[in-house]
């Protein structure tokens, strides 16, 4: 099992050589879309055993949303164990929605309905998942726009039970949680506040923008704004030493300007859990 610590980044086709030439010691740890190398060879098996023969190695998918009614394929899921367990991840994450229905995959991160039906499918799917990775389950909080239905609860409550109801650990996305306090009105600080500590493995970060009409809208194709690294810093004072991950997938930058970015979560990282690397 491959100890995480610090600020990491999600390997991405377009950043991989950079990343690779690069003297970036901010850098302890990359996360990967498991979808991109499932069962697959060439270019990017490639670029995962580079990555891998340098740092740990945390996969993210963007595919098994948590909330699906029907239960993921065996056929996707024990390629996806074989490699997680080559790559001794410490846990895999999957986002706390759903992306299709009715055996049609939509391609987006879609909000449930914050009730408790969606609560115990979540539930019995993390169990699903953790049964047949087994491995641990981290889920991911995700940003929306609007609600599916009249909510029975905020979605911190939401977010709560399920996490309690399912044991399942927590990938903490703060940019998300910012995004969601301005388009909904929420306190972001208290949200995070609220959340134990002893279920967040991993955070994000990524950058966002706002409309005109004040709509913010998460991108991760913007550079991370001083609002999110400050919702950060008091993320990692609750939560305490959790690795932090970059999220960049869109509208890539110069390797400077990324890096640049790395040192900063690197400086607050640094200062908020009291670790120091020298
Ligand atoms: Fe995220």
């Amino acid at each position: 099992m491959q100890t995480v610590r610090g600020v990491g980044i999600g390997l991405r086709r377009a950043l991989a050589e950079a990343l690779f030439t690069s003297d970036a010691p901010e850098v302890r740890w990359v996360e990967i879309h498991p979808e991109n190398y499932v069962s697959r060879g060439g270019y990017f098996r490639t670029m995962l055993e580079r990555a891998a023969e340098r740092w740990p190695i945390v996969t993210h998918g963007l595919t098994l949303g948590v909330g699906a009614v029907e239960p993921p394929e065996a056929g996707y899921t024990r390629p996806l164990r074989a490699l997680l367990h080559e790559l001794q991840v410490p846990w895999h994450s999957e986002h706390l929605c759903f992306s299709g229905t009715d055996g049609v995959m939509l391609h987006d991160l879609l909000p449930l309905p914050f009730d408790e039906q969606a609560i115990d499918t979540a539930c019995a799917r993390i169990r699903e998942l953790r049964d047949s990775l087994e491995l641990p389950v981290a889920i991911e909080n995700i940003s929306f726009y609007a609600h599916l239905g009249t909510p029975r609860m905020s979605e911190l409550q939401f977010l709560l039970e399920v996490l309690e109801r399912s044991d399942a650990k927590l990938l903490l996305d703060v940019n998300n949680v910012y995004v969601n306090a301005k388009n909904h009105g929420f306190d972001p600080r208290k949200y995070i506040s609220s959340i134990p500590r002893e279920r967040v493995v991993q955070i994000h970060v990524a950058g966002h923008f706002t409309r005109p009409d004040g709509l913010v809208i998460d991108t991760h194709g913007d550079a991370v704004r001083q609002e999110v690294y400050d919702l950060l810093e008091h993320t990692l004072r609750h939560a305490g030493e959790v690795p932090v991950l970059l999220e960049r997938d869109q509208n890539i930058p110069s390797w400077e300007q990324l890096h640049a970015e790395l040192r900063r979560l690197d400086e607050i990282y640094q200062r908020a859990t009291g670790v120091s690397w020298a």
